[in-house]
């Protein structure tokens, strides 16, 4: 009996506690979040730019001792459970004579990016930085000896593109601990499944000196080597039902420790905790409509991120334009990622894609720059829902959008229609300004015009749809935006 009442007020202790301390977490991580207003503002406008996952993962590049390893190229030694000691011998052979941080960033400037995250270190524990905090990194463990984020840094700033770096905060197959895997219950289940750490090779230290000696120091030293960075790209954290795993403090310390150093960095949901200053979306997801204010989504060109030389499922320039305004009508960001080769070059479908994507930004870039989500987002047939890696990888695409569908943005009073297909006979018909309809009647239109031309252009509304006639002069095989100006 007495016990019981022993344990009942120990729970009822801990409970208060805990609520305690959560609830003085988020009151200091409002103050700070809400301090980052403008600058959520400004990585809201920027709305476009490029991933990088690059790191040792992309010498085997889905191979491993002759076998094709299936899942994501960067998780290579987790997937073929790979010992430290081989893993690490791949730093030998990292010698990248090819990477060129001038032309990358060129790269990602054409392609109509203004932002670019590339990975300082990925969940194999491996800074591709000059790391004083551990001698496993470029510099001090390959035969190439730069520092390739700090070309990186340097090239973006010279280009006008914002920087930001990924850093895999929790997750270390190199240095961290197990996640409380092996001496968790096996019984439960979530752990079970999703706690993705090195319990093959596991270290014997514990999460307080993984995160202490490591991970912290490592966030404080890239937010002092970079400063004026756009975000901190943390991934991942997994909601577990025990605390062995992680919790809402180790978050929030993350969350300070940018604060502190970079009061205006950003930092992604994936942090935990509900602690981010936007939200990331799921790989190559799509969230629904009206769910988050500040997003982005993360996607890939194929179906990897880090360099995979098996993977071919490329996808076609009019699916990048599909996610781009789709995205955009949501008022969302799209970081497009690119797996560099362990060489240092681009994969050369990467390359075209990127090509091809930039000039459709020259012409319609205004369109998403700096643009709201519209009273209305799309008009014509409901586009596919974008749910995640695995299913595009399953399903693939199908660009079967039509000449009547129109994906709407806005920017004060000015609201962008934007076009896939080029309109048939050049007349392009947009129904919800159609005098009858009820958008149509309530707006005041002062001018029409279209994305990449300076000709003039016919436009009238009659009781169906506003009717445009796209000039001649412009080129139109993966559409066309008309811009719209009212009072
Ligand atoms: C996932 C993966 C990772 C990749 C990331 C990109 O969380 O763990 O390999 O870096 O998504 O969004």
């Amino acid at each position: 009996m007495k016990k019981s009442i022993r344990t009942l007020f120990f729970l009822f202790f801990t409970v208060i506690c805990s609520a305690q301390t959560d609830e003085h977490i988020q009151t200091e991580w409002k103050q700070k979040h809400t301090s980052k207003a403008a600058a959520l503002e400004e990585f809201n406008d920027l709305k476009f730019g490029m991933f990088i996952h690059w790191g040792l993962y992309s010498i085997p590049a889905g191979e491993w001792k002759g076998q094709k390893i299936p899942g994501l190229a960067e998780w290579i030694m987790y997937h073929a459970f790979i010992p430290k000691s081989e893993y690490g011998a791949l730093a030998a052979q990292f010698n990248p004579v090819q990477f060129n941080a001038e032309q990358w960033a060129v790269f990602a400037k054409n392609a109509g990016m203004k932002y670019l995250v590339i990975t300082a270190k990925h969940h194999d524990g491996f800074a591709m930085y000059d790391s004083q905090v551990s001698g496993f990194n470029v510099v001090k463990a390959t035969p190439f000896k730069r520092d390739p984020i700090d070309e990186l840094y340097q090239a973006c700033k010279k280009h006008g593109i914002r920087f930001g770096v990924y850093y895999s905060h929790i997750i270390d197959w190199w240095d961290g601990w197990d996640g409380g895997m092996l001496a968790a219950d096996r019984k439960m289940t979530d752990m079970d499944k999703k706690n993705p750490m090195n319990t093959w090779d596991a270290n014997k230290t514990t999460r307080e000196t993984y995160i202490n000696n490591k991970a912290k120091l490592q966030v404080a030293e890239l937010l002092r080597k970079y400063p004026d960075m756009v975000q901190v790209w943390f991934d991942y954290w997994y909601e577990g039902k025990s605390d062995l795993y992680t919790n809402r403090q180790i978050s929030y310390d993350f969350y300070s420790s940018v604060y502190n150093l970079q009061p205006k960095c950003l930092v992604s949901s994936r942090i935990g905790g509900g602690l981010g200053d936007y939200a990331a979306a799921g790989d190559n997801e799509i969230p629904t409509e009206g769910r988050m204010t500040y997003w982005e989504t993360p996607g890939t060109l194929n179906n990897t991120w880090g360099y995979n030389k098996f993977d071919k499922d490329w996808k076609a320039t009019e699916e990048l334009l599909f996610w781009i305004a789709e995205i955009a009508s949501k008022g969302g960001n799209y970081l497009l990622n690119v797996g560099p080769k362990a060489d240092g070059s681009f994969p050369a479908e990467s390359v075209r894609q990127l090509e091809s994507v930039g000039k459709w930004m020259k012409t319609n870039g205004e369109a998403i720059y700096g643009t709201k989500k519209w009273a209305l987002r799309r008009e014509g047939s409901e586009a596919k829902k974008m749910k995640g890696t695995e299913e595009r990888e399953r399903e693939g695409f199908r660009a079967d959008f039509k000449p009547e569908d129109f994906w709407f943005t806005a920017k004060g009073k000015t609201v962008y229609a934007i076009a896939l297909k080029p309109a048939p006979n050049r007349l392009s018909r947009i129904r919800t300004f159609g005098q009858s309809n009820a958008t149509g009647k309530s707006v005041k239109i002062q001018k029409v015009s279209v994305l990449g031309t300076t000709s003039p252009v016919k436009w009238k509304q009659t009781a169906e749809a506003l009717e445009v006639q796209i000039p001649a002069s412009l080129n139109t095989p993966n559409g066309y935006t008309v811009k719209i100006e009212f009072d």
